[in-house]
């Protein structure tokens, strides 16, 4: 399907200013001419507005949900459009609090016209935090929870019934971040969570199998890319970084094995950081997995 480009300059979720550059970088680095490259129809709705950033500190566990929750519906009304036009929506964040506009639109969309929806999470964090627990009151590091109805009521109502998705349609990959309180939600919760320590077990090959068990032609697959599920050495670029993520093949081959499957239905790239970044050079990375992620290979393959 054609794809649409949809950018979301904010970084009203996340503790660090600059998320809300991530879109124009992405387009920098050439984004849509990589997908036309690869034969892909693209259009470019060009940024959603909502409200600026009040750089204010949390109440009631929430940093700036009045405008978070402004942000999201933006968000979800604009993926609804795609998805019901028949195109494969892209978000450009911003920060990953966006997801739950994002992946509230997607739910809504396999719920009427009875698709199974499968949600890989690549993230360094689990972003399972409730206000009650979360350390920082940032609401990036809450989306998952929302999605699965653990949350402010304005969050987890967003597409109207709540949860948006039950946590067996989630499988979480590269997390090596989870804050106390979290762990234990994240356990009773059951999340299906590939951390690097299964990676650095099994391998990202095997990982990523799992990880697309039962994924067939009937699937709904989106995926939500937090830039910083890769290692910070070859992505600075963002606000949260971790170490110890991937590297750059592991990357690649795990965006290389979701392309074989051929659903990819929706896409997220979020928390990219130009006030972090090294001469775009992350923006560049995202690309260039974005692109195996769209089925580039180094040989014809079919
Ligand atoms: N767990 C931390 C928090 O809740 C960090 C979350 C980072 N999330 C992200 N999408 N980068 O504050
Ligand atoms: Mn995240
Ligand atoms: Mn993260
Ligand atoms: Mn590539």
């Amino acid at each position: 399907p054609p794809v649409a480009l949809i950018g979301a300059p904010t970084d009203i979720g996340a503790g660090h200013r600059g998320a809300s550059m991530g879109p124009e970088a992405l387009r920098v680095a050439g984004l849509a001419q990589a997908l036309r490259e690869r034969g892909i129809d693209v259009v470019d709705r060009g940024n959603l507005s909502g409200p600026l950033n009040p750089w204010l500190p949390p109440v009631d566990g929430y940093r700036h949900l009045t405008e978070v929750t402004a942000w999201n519906r933006a968000v979800m009304t604009a993926v609804r459009a795609e998805l019901g036009a028949g195109h494969l929506p892209v978000l450009l964040g911003g920060d990953h609090s966006l997801a739950l506009g994002s992946i509230t639109a997607v739910a809504g969309h396999c719920r009427e016209r009875g698709r199974k929806l499968v949600v890989l999470w690549f993230d360094a964090h689990a972003d399972f935090n409730t206000s009650t627990i979360t350390p920082s009151g940032n609401v990036h590091g809450m989306p998952v929870a929302c999605l699965c109805g653990y949350g402010p009521r304005e969050l987890t109502e967003l597409g109207g019934s709540s949860p948006a998705i039950t946590p067996d349609r989630i499988r979480q990959i590269g997390i090596r971040s989870v804050d106390a309180g979290e762990k234990r939600l994240v356990r009773d919760a059951g999340l299906d969570i590939y951390d690097m320590r299964y990676i650095d077990e099994i391998g990202m090959r095997r990982t990523m199998e799992e990880a697309l068990e039962g994924i067939d032609e009937d699937t709904h697959l989106h995926v939500s890319f937090d830039v910083d599920f890769l290692d910070p050495e070859i992505a600075p670029g963002v606000g949260t970084t971790i170490p110890g993520g991937p590297n750059y093949r592991e990357a690649q081959l795990a965006m290389e094995m979701i392309a074989d499957r051929r659903c990819l239905g929706s896409l997220d790239i979020v928390e990219l950081n130009p006030a972090f970044d090294v001469r775009n050079r992350t923006a560049v990375l995202t690309v260039d997995l974005v692109e195996s992620l769209f089925g580039k290979s180094t040989l014809m393959r079919d």
